[in-house]
């Protein structure tokens, strides 16, 4: 293993390892900005030394935001690669100080710059993909200052195509012979070779496999990066799908379903955040918010700062929410409890994910209540019954606190009801009056 390498990969034994880095990246969820959900390939320099000064402004940075990341169409489409140095030649009228210069410029702020690139021929906006010259676009990136690369899945040639496919909203999926890892698949094999390029350098790369779940990659990422996309897009919409993307819920449905394969140095990602997009409402962007950070997911804020209302930036800044998703002692994130947690979800369930989700963190215990209903509803949690509380006894009095307003709500004895407004979720902690 080389000296001074800012990743570490240890040596390969039958269980999974993660890469591990010296200094933490990846150990926890990222935090940060991306492009794509508001600007899509309408990029410019600019666009990302705006955020990142507003990252500073509205305090965004102190509350541990950092990665300003370029999602796809970052680079020119028509010369595509360096006929001398087969280097990605960057689009120098929507970056005139190229991608090192924005680098410099966003690491003079105290934050970090990430970049996007795709594990197939080309990016799904058709910009130049990485497959084959993972080598030489690691050692590019890492020469400009890129600190995260998010790495797409688009354009992925025939020979290339997994022996046993498995897309997660596929119900027809081949079947793979018994004993089967799918860490042994060609997608897999397409994400490592980035991943081993990555090691092969001397700077830190937070990477994120935008992989969508296919080849069951919640099994074998944590070996191979730091983050793996699970699903489809998403979009600003409560529920519904539109070809590959999808609202809120049959999301939030996917995460209930795999709450136990994120942990410190792997996460499920899914997808970045619509808060403040489209016609998602305050209760929505709530839901949104406080799911994304209760299942670990990243934050990857994606809506414009500039102009960016005062309600849409209160969710995105909850201090107590991200303290849970950020927790250094707890690393696996809620899980849902009473429906969901026994019972498997429904293979057709779109619309209702589980209701209660439970988790821990260093200030106590946290219960999620999702209302996806169409009225308000009132939700009653029997503290026998929440895991983690269980046996402390019918006569324990809990101080029940509200994430959202940051305010105890009272001492409750047997049950707590919350009263949750439309495609709201309550964010609580509960502990006892001992301070357990
Ligand atoms: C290489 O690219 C440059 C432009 O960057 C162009 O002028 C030149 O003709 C190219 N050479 C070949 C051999 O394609
Ligand atoms: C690696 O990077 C560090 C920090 O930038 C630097 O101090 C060190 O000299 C570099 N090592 C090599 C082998 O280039
Ligand atoms: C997650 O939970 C399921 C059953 O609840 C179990 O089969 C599986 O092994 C767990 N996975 C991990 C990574 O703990
Ligand atoms: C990933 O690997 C690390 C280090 O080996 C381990 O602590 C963590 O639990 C793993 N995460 C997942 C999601 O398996
Ligand atoms: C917003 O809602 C309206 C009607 O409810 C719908 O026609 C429109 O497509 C929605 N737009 C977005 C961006 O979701
Ligand atoms: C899912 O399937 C079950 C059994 O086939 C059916 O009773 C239920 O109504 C379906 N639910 C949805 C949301 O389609």
């Amino acid at each position: 293993m080389r000296a001074n390498l800012g990743m570490s990969l240890p040596v390969m034994a039958a269980t999974a390892a993660a890469i591990v880095s010296p200094d933490g990246t990846g150990r926890l969820p990222a935090l940060g900005w991306n492009s794509w959900n508001e600007y899509a390939c309408d990029i410019s320099e600019d666009v990302f030394i705006r955020v990142a000064d507003l990252f500073v402004e509205y305090g965004l940075q102190e509350l541990g935001y950092e990665y300003v990341n370029i999602d796809d169409c970052w680079s020119n489409r028509e010369l595509r690669r360096d006929n001398v140095t087969g280097r990605i030649i960057p689009d120098y009228v929507k970056f005139p100080s190229g991608i090192h210069g924005v680098a410099e410029q966003i690491h003079a702020r105290g934050l970090k710059l990430g970049i996007y690139s795709d594990a197939g021929t080309l990016t799904c906006g058709g910009f130049e993909g990485s497959l084959g010259f993972e080598q030489t676009d690691a050692e590019t990136f890492t020469e400009w200052g890129v600190d995260y690369l998010k790495y797409d899945n688009c354009n992925v040639p025939e020979e290339w195509t997994d022996e046993y496919i498995f897309y997660p909203e596929h119900t027809d999926n081949a079947v793979p012979p018994p004993g089967y890892w799918y860490g042994d698949s060609r997608t897999a094999e397409r994400y490592n070779a980035m991943r081993d390029a990555l090691l092969d350098q001397n700077r830190t790369v937070q990477y994120s496999l935008c992989a969508w779940g296919h080849a069951r990659v919640e099994t074998w990422g944590n070996e191979t990066g730091h983050s793996w996309r699970m699903w489809g897009d998403i979009v600003p919409e409560w529920k519904g799908q539109y070809t590959y993307s999808w609202g809120l819920v049959p999301i939030i449905t996917q995460a209930a379903r795999h709450w136990n394969d994120t942990d410190f140095w792997g996460h499920n990602d899914w997808d970045m955040l619509e808060v403040g997009n489209g016609n998602l409402t305050l209760a929505e962007s709530r839901t949104h918010f406080a799911m994304w950070a209760a299942f670990k997911s990243p934050l990857i804020i994606g809506t414009r700062l500039e102009g960016i209302t005062q309600p849409v930036l209160d969710i995105l800044r909850n201090k107590e929410l991200i303290e849970f998703n950020q927790d250094p002692v707890y690393g696996v994130g809620v899980r849902p409890f009473n429906y969901g947690c026994h019972i498997p979800i429904p293979n057709n369930e779109t619309e209702h994910p589980p209701s209660h989700y439970v988790g821990s963190s260093t200030k106590g215990i946290h219960l999620f209540l999702i209302n996806s209903y169409e009225s308000e509803r009132s939700i009653e949690v029997a503290f026998e019954e929440v895991p983690g509380l269980r046996g402390l006894g019918e006569d324990e009095e809990y101080i029940v606190h509200d994430m959202w307003t940051g305010k105890d709500i009272g001492v409750f004895k047997g049950s707590y009801t919350a009263a949750i407004e439309s495609h709201d979720t309550a964010a609580l902690r509960i502990t006892t009056i001992h301070g357990e």
